[in-house]
């Protein structure tokens, strides 16, 4: 496993509709890796391919339950993953990007999102998530498609150090 360089804007690739996944081979498990080995690195709680330069669609979100700081994070790693159904309720939260280091946006997003895609070896699986887990999830596939938090906040300003993937108030991640 190895830590991979994280592109910051205005890199292409953070702008390019990433490739769907065919090939569930080596290459792809190294790439899963590295990716998990980034995020924590950085630390951030997600983290997209065209983040490490790589244009395909697969994330990988590790998160805590945000009731219960006993409860340990939860990894995820998904593969051409897609939101199925997305809640009418919606709730503005404060976001940071990786690859955008140094800023900060209100983004409005659903409070609940059904995602739809395959774990890393291929097979089908459906999951629920809710509150800064439905936040990250939106955040991260949209990555794939070249979309970033500045696009859709209400309102961006500078952050020194803020370089995490997306806090909220209650929540202190030193960078
Ligand atoms: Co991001």
């Amino acid at each position: 496993m190895a830590v991979r360089e994280i592109t910051t804007i205005p890199e292409k690739v953070l702008r390019r509709k990433a490739r769907k996944v065919t090939d569930f081979g080596v290459d792809l498990q190294t790439l899963i890796d590295d990716m998990v080995e980034t995020m924590r690195e950085a630390p951030g709680v997600g983290l997209a391919a065209p983040q490490v330069g790589i244009p395909l669609r697969v994330i990988v979100v590790e998160f805590g339950d945000e009731e219960d700081e006993n409860v340990p994070p939860k990894l995820f790693s998904l593969v051409n993953p897609e939101i199925v159904r997305a809640s009418k309720d919606s709730i503005t939260g404060t976001e940071g990007c990786l690859s955008i280091p140094g800023y900060l946006g209100d983004v409005e997003r659903s409070t609940q999102v059904l995602v739809k895609g395959q774990n890393r070896h291929g097979k089908p699986m459906r999951l629920k998530a809710n509150g800064w887990l439905a936040r990250i999830f939106q955040h991260e596939i949209d990555h794939l498609d070249g979309v970033l938090f500045i696009d859709r906040a209400e309102k961006v300003w500078e952050a020194e150090g803020a370089a995490m993937q997306v806090v909220s108030p209650d929540m202190v991640i030193e960078p």
